[in-house]
């Protein structure tokens, strides 16, 4: 278990080259298997999660490779139906590839995903869906059975905009018998970016984006090039850490379009906000101005960036009022920051959070990805040398975080758990 050692007080100057969306690379990795050939992606980010997901595609008889900077997946005629629970556990996403299975064998047996560290990230939307296209779904030792003599469209209302339930019946609906209706889709670029490369495999998709999405199924895809969307929340974290810091950092890539709310609530705490074809800039001189945000399915803020958004406002002069609404334990890494000296309280969905002028440097652990990418910045504002540990939750999110922090100036280092502290390796 790696650990950080990020030494405060530097801010952060120049530009970060931003990746493809993690939160789009894996559906579009999933959506390959729904036609044999090859599937090509580019801007794949170099992460655990990417990783995790290419060994599930293997499992299910795919052959993934980066070629020159794209990753290349050649998907059988014939593919196993089964995500095993060594890779489900590693990554709950992988229930992703229960859509791209019934749609190409009529079944799946993927085992269920277990909560995080930041809820219980239940998967009934998906099943309920499903099963109203004619999926017959049964449990056996932790596995999810799902089963499909052939999909047939159908019209379906979400009861939540949720991500991962729009993705699944999205991608069963394209081979689908009929035409399906998705209403209260979710609306995130990530989706419209998944419909846009099964439009390329020659789906019939209208809507993504918007609230309600139709399907006309298709008797078959073919495989298809993909250039994956930016990554707006990777983006953010660098913007907001660059505010943090009294700095000004430039996201190159970055789409300000994804950004909207985000980039208003900057604007609102005193940053300039700069952003043109390409780039997203922000920078800020002094503490930031206390700004209450509440997270909401997009284009509301992002639940990924409250972290990130706590620790800038802690710094802020005045109270701020933060409401978290998508996930239920999403305020846990709250009290590692409460030992950097932060002050907030937390209450149900709302956390209060009174700005102080800094933050103390602390041992502290990330329990998860946006969470440990939020206490890293804590650490490059703090006074002192913080020592975070649970890296391996930021590797799954974030490509070379340390080195792209390292360019913006920040004095950050990587150490390997296993060295007993003071014997470093
Ligand atoms: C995706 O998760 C993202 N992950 C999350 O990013 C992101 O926070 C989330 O969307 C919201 O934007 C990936 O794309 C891999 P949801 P997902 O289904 O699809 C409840 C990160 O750090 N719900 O929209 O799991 C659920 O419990 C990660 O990159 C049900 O109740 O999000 C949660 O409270 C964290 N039943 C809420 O909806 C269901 O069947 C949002 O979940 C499905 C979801």
């Amino acid at each position: 278990m790696d650990r950080y050692l990020v030494t405060g007080g530097r801010p952060l100057h120049g530009r970060v080259a931003i990746n493809g969306a993690k939160n789009s690379a894996l559906k579009l990795m999933a959506a390959a298997l729904l036609a044999e050939g090859t599937t090509t992606l580019r801007s794949v980010p170099r992460i655990a999660d990417v990783s995790t997901m290419g060994r599930v595609l293997e499992r299910l008889g795919c052959a993934v490779a980066f070629t020159d900077g794209a990753m290349e997946i050649d998907v059988p005629s014939n593919i196993a139906s089964e995500a095993p629970y060594d890779l489900v556990r590693q990554m709950r996403a992988s229930i992703i590839v229960l859509g791209p299975l019934l749609a190409r064998t009529g079944r799946a047996r993927v085992a269920m995903p277990g909560g995080c560290n930041i809820g219980s990230r239940k998967i009934d939307l998906h099943l309920k869906g499903l099963e109203r296209m004619g999926v017959e779904v049964s449990y056996d030792h932790g596995y999810l059975n799902a089963r499909s003599p052939g999909l047939e469209g159908a019209t379906i209302t979400l009861d939540f905009p949720s991500v991962g339930a729009t993705e699944n019946l999205l991608m069963a609906a394209v081979l689908a018998k009929g035409t399906t209706v998705i209403d209260n889709a979710a609306r995130e670029p990530e989706i419209a970016d998944l419909a846009e490369m099964l439009q390329a495999m020659g789906a019939h998709i209208s809507g993504a984006g918007t609230p309600t999405i139709e399907i006309e199924g298709v008797a078959g895809l073919k495989p298809a090039h993909h250039d994956v969307v930016p990554d707006r929340i990777e983006a953010a974290t660098y913007l907001i850490a660059g505010a943090a810091t009294c700095g000004d950092v430039t996201a190159s890539g970055a789409r300000a379009d994804h950004l909207d709310l985000v980039l208003a609530k900057l604007a609102d705490a005193g940053c300039d906000v700069d952003a043109g074809s390409g780039f997203v800039r922000v920078a800020l001189s002094g503490r930031p101005r206390a700004v209450d945000f509440v997270t909401l399915p997009y284009p509301g803020f992002p639940t990924d960036l409250q972290p990130q958004m706590m620790v800038l406002l802690s710094l802020a002069d005045g109270t701020s009022i933060a409401t978290e609404n998508v996930f239920e334990s999403r305020f846990m890494f709250v009290d590692e920051l409460l030992r950097m000296g932060a002050d907030i309280r937390t209450e149900g969905h709302h956390a209060v959070i009174r700005g102080r002028p800094g933050l103390q440097a602390a041992p502290v652990r990330s329990p998860d990805i946006r969470a440990g990418a939020a206490l890293v910045i804590a650490g490059l504002v703090a006074d002192g040398v913080t020592e975070i540990g649970g890296v391996e939750y930021i590797d799954r999110g974030y490509e070379d975080f340390e080195g792209k922090l390292s360019v913006l100036g920040a004095e950050i280092e990587r150490r390997d758990r296993r060295a007993p502290a003071g014997l470093e390796a």
